[in-house]
């Protein structure tokens, strides 16, 4: 992990209070894995805390994030303009790392939690895949353009105002029949995440979710970011999310 002055590319409003923002930085960036993330000042002195967003887009140059506002730091941070410096350390965690035996790979996500899982194909391009990507509602929907580009997706709704009407755990129930994973790769609210460690249980799939603990010194100083992981000999341990997750396998959490 390097911290590293970038300058911000682009930056624009995709969904109301999610902004999509590319970060370049003129030294060629570490090497970087799906699911890692990165660790972004607030350019503002009463904030002194960095914050934490996922890799979304990257290559050896920039690297784009999804940013929900949702207090004083996304606030902030989603009012930068184009040509303002920022440091961040990049790249933290260990990402979603799916075994040789684990070839079909489903991914879940739900809103802003689809982001972590975009750059799966570009990190291990042999597999097979099929996207779920879940939202509250038709005017909530981000990255699916996106994700078609690349993936089979079916998209779901709560509400039913656009594709498959329901919680997108269901929808990939409902798609077992033609897309039996080896193992299922998920990031967004804890309600969706408890469904999934349920299916995951039921069809003996295994899952890895990325989690979104607070954090606080983002590199394993603080401790602040620590959670309860169950151990292969049965024992649990307490890890610290930032540098040893933020992906766990979702068995070996209490959700
Ligand atoms: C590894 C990791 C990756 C993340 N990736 C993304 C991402 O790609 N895009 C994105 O939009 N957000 C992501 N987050 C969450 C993001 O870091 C927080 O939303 C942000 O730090 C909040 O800062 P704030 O100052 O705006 O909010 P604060 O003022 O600190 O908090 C505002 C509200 O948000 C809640 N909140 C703050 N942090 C979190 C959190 N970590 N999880 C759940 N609720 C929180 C608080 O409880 C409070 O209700 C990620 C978090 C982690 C740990
Ligand atoms: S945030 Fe400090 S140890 Fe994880």
């Amino acid at each position: 992990m390097k911290d590293i002055e970038f300058t911000v590319k682009e930056i624009k409003e995709i969904a109301s209070g999610i902004f999509s923002i590319t970060l370049f930085s003129d030294e060629e960036l570490p090497p970087m894995r799906c699911g890692q993330f990165l660790h972004m000042e607030v350019k503002d002195d009463a904030l002194p805390l960095r914050r934490p967003f996922c890799l979304y887009k990257f290559d050896e140059h920039s690297v784009t994030l999804i940013v929900a506002v949702v207090g004083k730091g996304t606030k902030k941070i989603c009012a930068m303009k184009s040509g303002e410096k920022v440091r961040a350390i990049i790249p933290i965690g260990n990402g979603f790392m799916p075994a040789p035996e684990h070839k079909k790979i489903a991914l879940i996500g739900g809103g802003v939690g689809c982001a972590p899982l975009f750059a799966l194909k570009q990190c291990y391009p042999d597999k097979e895949y099929k996207a779920f990507l879940g939202f509250s509602s038709k005017d909530n929907i981000v990255l699916y353009e996106d994700f078609k580009k690349e993936y089979d997706v079916v998209l779901s709704t709560d509400d039913g105002s656009a594709g498959e009407k329901g919680y997108v755990t269901d929808a990939f129930k409902r798609h077992l029949s033609e897309f039996m994973p080896d193992i299922i790769l998920t990031c967004g609210s804890e309600n969706m995440l408890k469904a999934v460690a349920k299916v995951s249980k039921e069809l003996s799939v295994p899952a890895y979710m990325s989690g979104e603990n607070r954090m606080a010194c983002g590199v394993g100083a603080c401790l602040v970011c620590t959670c309860a992981v169950k151990q292969k000999d049965g024992s649990v341990r307490n890890m610290r999310a930032c540098v040893d997750g933020p992906v766990f396998n979702i068995a070996d959490l209490e959700l």
